[in-house]
């Protein structure tokens, strides 16, 4: 007699691709982006494209498993392939050639190392925040201090910490800035702005637009660099602040990106209540987050950045349109309106 634990052949769960293998796969990509980095190869193609043997010279391979590993690369879209077979040409995707090739002034080679490392620790202790609602960053154990004072202690550490910020949101803030309608504006402050990089997108694409880049004092040469290099210090002016102690300053637009979910529902609110004061009415507030789908169903992505919320913070989270709807009109905001941008992430926009 059949049980209902027997695997029948007919069982069309079965058939399909397995969820829980998908666990083990995340494992298998992250260590062959790792190795990847760590043989350099992204560094070598940088220079010109090569063919598989001339990598595995240059790299002083083996041989085998070569072409496995590199169009194991080419099918995560981390390598192009031009043609098939011995003679194919390998060469750097966009995105690889901007973070991942030692020399470019975006490289995070080592920050995306040290990330992993402690993304295994704390993650790993996953069953313990659950357990105990604290979070389980080893650095930030028992120190008293925020993710933010860990991060800017030293400034290498800042450096890095901005360029990983960078690296996460470049790909959001450019569909936004494509996107949103910046004709009813004039002035825009990014608060908890970073090295300026979403104001430096909106200056450029936006002629018309003036805008504030609002941070702590830690990371204010980083900003003004930035601003200096792409010759914007003109129309975008670095105010540093703490955002809790400190008044926004008065701008049409108030923006921030990847704020909101660092921070417990009272700071949330404050966050919030603390724009809306400083805008006029008409004035948007724009959240660009990995915003959760309403039912919460569908962006995991969102729902495990949520997760190393409660990793890495002591009362942040992140959260859904309608979460977001309540809280700004609980401040006095008219309406909301989504936006969705590039992969996981979203824009939501409140009106004042
Ligand atoms: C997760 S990062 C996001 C940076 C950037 N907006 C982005 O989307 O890439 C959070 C930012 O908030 C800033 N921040 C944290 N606490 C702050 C405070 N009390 N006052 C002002 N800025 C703060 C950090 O320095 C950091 O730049």
């Amino acid at each position: 007699m059949k049980t209902k634990n027997n695997i029948s052949l007919t069982n069309t769960q079965f058939q399909e691709k397995s969820k829980i293998f998908d666990a083990v796969r995340g494992i298998y990509i992250n260590k062959t982006l790792r190795a990847a980095i760590k043989l350099g190869l992204f560094t070598l193609l940088q220079n010109k494209p090569l063919t598989g043997e001339e990598i595995k010279t240059a790299l002083n391979l083996n041989g085998r498993g070569l072409f496995d590993f590199l169009d194991a690369l080419v099918s995560l879209e981390l390598l192009n392939r031009d043609g098939n077979g011995k003679d194919a040409l390998y060469s750097n995707t966009e995105e690889v050639s901007l973070f991942l090739v030692k020399g470019s002034s975006q490289y995070i080679g080592w920050y995306f190392e040290n990330k992993m490392q402690e993304f295994e620790q704390m993650w790993g202790a996953l069953d313990k925040a659950l357990k105990t609602g604290k979070p389980q960053r080893q650095d930030l154990k028992n120190t008293g201090k925020n993710l933010f004072e860990i991060a800017y202690d030293s400034k290498d550490k800042s450096r890095a910490s901005v360029k990983g910020m960078n690296f996460r949101q470049m790909g959001s803030f450019k569909n936004f800035v494509k996107r949103f309608d910046f004709s009813g504006y004039n002035t825009l402050c990014d608060i908890g702005g970073g090295n300026g990089l979403f104001s430096i997108m909106v200056a450029e694409q936006h002629k018309h637009m003036k805008c504030i880049t609002f941070d702590l004092p830690a990371l204010d040469s980083f900003a003004r660099d930035k601003i200096k290099e792409n010759d914007l210090l003109d129309r975008i002016t670095v105010v540093n602040g703490n955002f809790f102690k400190d008044d926004f300053p008065k701008t049409d637009m108030i923006t921030m990106g990847n704020i909101l979910h660092d921070w417990n529902l009272e700071q949330k609110k404050i966050l919030i209540a603390k724009a809306y004061h400083a805008l006029p009415v008409g004035g948007a507030l724009v959240v660009i987050e990995s915003i959760i789908d309403n039912e919460r169903r569908k962006n995991t992505d969102g729902l495990l950045m949520s997760l190393n919320m409660l990793l890495a913070t002591e009362g942040g989270f992140d959260f859904t349109a309608a979460d977001f709807d309540s809280w700004v009109k609980e401040a006095g905001f008219k309406k909301t309106t989504p936006l969705s941008l590039s992969g996981d992430s979203s824009a939501v926009i409140a009106y004042k």
